[in-house]
């Protein structure tokens, strides 16, 4: 057994949570479910980032106080959490004290670095973003992902010596036997990294004077870290940093970090420097999947098209939500969701093409054997074709999803529900049940082995249907059997009456 430690990123509370945010904790549930379902020590951690100017003022607007207005969007988090049947481990939200505390720990450590100084900053600021912009970064002036424009900011601040750090992340990045080694994925996304930090880095500002809306430095509590130090640090303070050293050894370095390319910067060059400026070893891996359009447009609150998780759960339920969003583009680049052919989707790969499947299997077998599942009779060709792509199925998912591809995950195993759907019409069971009853008891066996296989794999991605699956072919699903060919028991029954996996949708 080994230790897995994985992330989303923790969003930020000044809205509630869009399809978005659901995507990458999404992805992250099916990581967690498929590692627990190998033995692993899973902790999967996601959260809420409840500090800085964004969220201050998000409330404000609202008058309320910081405070009372977080508790409120938090709710709306772990309920969507919940309506998607995410599994995550622990909810951190920075606002606990916990959480407070670790920072303040981390703060005191690192000030004893020698890293640390006190400066006056004064550049350019974009609130939505939380970040400081270099003029050449503004397109026409404006931040690039809001189209707004940056204040003008000028504090007296204290200062992180980022700058020192270039070669030992460069080395870091680069050799997988440096002790502080952690990757960066996709290779595109490192080439950016490695390249943006071949240009230099610059010291950076993490506190602020102005924000009393954030955690006081205890060396000075005239002002609080600054928001995305808080946020970063939560990874670690999740698991104990500062206040239980057990069960920091026990999970820490974070094995995956998951998140998008807006923030990949931040995972990847200020987050590892800042553990080794504090003698902590970085995460081993930060993954920055792409981002989507909906519809082909960015969402955004002023175009009205922001898709919060409920509107897919709600048509889709929780288990279509997931597979429509992980299934329309692969992971690692951006993407569209496109809404308008979700319906068709839904009703083509799950309600037709798995749905049917495990109906037809389920309804034949009661006709044909009043509900027992046969011992195989004669075999032929065509039963070794789909045995042989059920059996492969396992190790290519996992092949899959050890390099985090989604998509390309469901679709080997769309195609063998395809191939069993095939199987079914080419053998023709009910002609066979007139026919030839031996050979009717082969192709009984192969379809609901072959279907057990792809409800086990479907377990990380679709938890309810496809225990819902197993439980319909007569297996338990909190023990499915092994994931090989001829696990199904040998005295196995089917349900008495199939119940649809995935209801049609009526389609306009
Ligand atoms: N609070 C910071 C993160 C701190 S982590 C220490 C933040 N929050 S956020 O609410 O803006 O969330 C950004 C993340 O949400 C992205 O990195 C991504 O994981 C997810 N996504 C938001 N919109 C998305 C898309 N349109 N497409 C894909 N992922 C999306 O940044």
């Amino acid at each position: 057994m080994s230790k897995f430690y994985l992330t989303t990123p923790i969003y930020y509370v000044n809205d509630v949570p869009h399809i978005g945010h659901a995507y990458t904790t999404i992805a992250a549930d099916v990581l967690a479910r498929y590692h627990r379902g190998r033995g692993d020590d899973v902790f999967f951690l996601t959260g809420t980032d409840e500090h800085g100017a964004k969220v201050a003022e998000a409330a404000a607007a609202r008058g309320k106080s910081p405070k009372e207005f977080v508790d409120e969007i938090v709710g709306h988090f772990r309920a969507a959490w919940q309506q998607l049947d995410l599994s995550y481990d622990y909810f951190i939200r920075t606002s606990d004290e916990r959480h407070e505390h670790g920072v303040r720990t981390f703060f005191e450590r690192w000030e004893k670095s020698g890293d640390i100084y006190k400066g006056v900053y004064e550049g350019l600021y974009c609130v939505a973003c939380e970040r400081f912009y270099a003029e050449d970064e503004l397109v026409n002036g404006l931040c690039p992902d809001h189209g707004t424009p940056p204040i003008q900011y000028s504090e007296e601040n204290y200062f992180f010596r980022l700058s020192k750090y270039g070669d030992v992340l460069t080395r870091a990045i680069v050799d997988a036997d440096d002790p502080n080694h952690y990757e960066i994925e996709p290779a595109a996304r490192r080439n950016e990294v490695l390249g943006k930090l071949r240009l230099g880095l610059q010291d950076i500002s993490i506190s602020r004077a102005s924000l009393s809306w954030g955690v006081p430095l205890p060396f000075d509590p005239s002002h609080t870290a600054y928001v995305w130090i808080d946020a970063l640090l939560n990874y670690a303070t999740a698991v104990g940093y500062g206040d239980d050293p057990a069960q920091f050894s026990r999970y820490w370095p974070a094995d995956l970090h998951l998140l998008a390319k807006d923030i990949l910067w931040f995972h990847a060059i200020i987050w590892p420097a800042m553990l080794i400026s504090n003698g902590v070893r970085p995460p081993r891996k930060v993954y920055a999947h792409g981002f989507f359009t909906v519809n082909g447009q960015k969402m955004s609150k002023t175009r009205g098209n922001v898709i919060a998780p409920a509107q897919l759960v709600e048509r889709y339920g929780a288990d279509g939500a997931r597979y429509l969003l992980l299934s329309e583009f692969p992971f690692g680049t951006d993407g569209n969701v496109a809404l308008d052919s979700m319906d068709q989707r839904f009703n083509s790969d799950l309600a037709n093409d798995l749905g049917n499947l495990l109906n037809r299997t389920v309804s034949m077998v009661n006709r044909y054997h009043q509900g027992a599942v046969p011992p195989a009779g004669p075999v032929q060709p065509v039963d070794e074709e789909l045995r042989r792509a059920a059996e492969g199925l396992g190790p290519q998912v996992e092949r899959a999803l050890d390099r985090l591809e989604f998509s390309v995950a469901l679709e080997i195993t769309r195609a063998t529900v395809t191939a069993a759907n095939r199987y079914v019409d080419a053998t023709q069971p009910w002609a066979l049940a007139r026919t030839d009853r031996n050979r009717l008891a082969t192709v009984l066996r192969t379809l609901v082995e072959a279907e057990r296989l792809i409800a086990i794999e479907l377990m990380p991605f679709i938890p309810g249907s496809a225990r819902r699956m197993l439980e319909q072919l007569g297996v338990d699903p909190a023990n499915p059997g092994e994931r090989r060919w001829g696990a199904y028991p040998a005295d196995g029954r089917v349900v008495p009456k199939a119940t649809p996996l995935f209801p049609k949708l009526e389609v306009a």
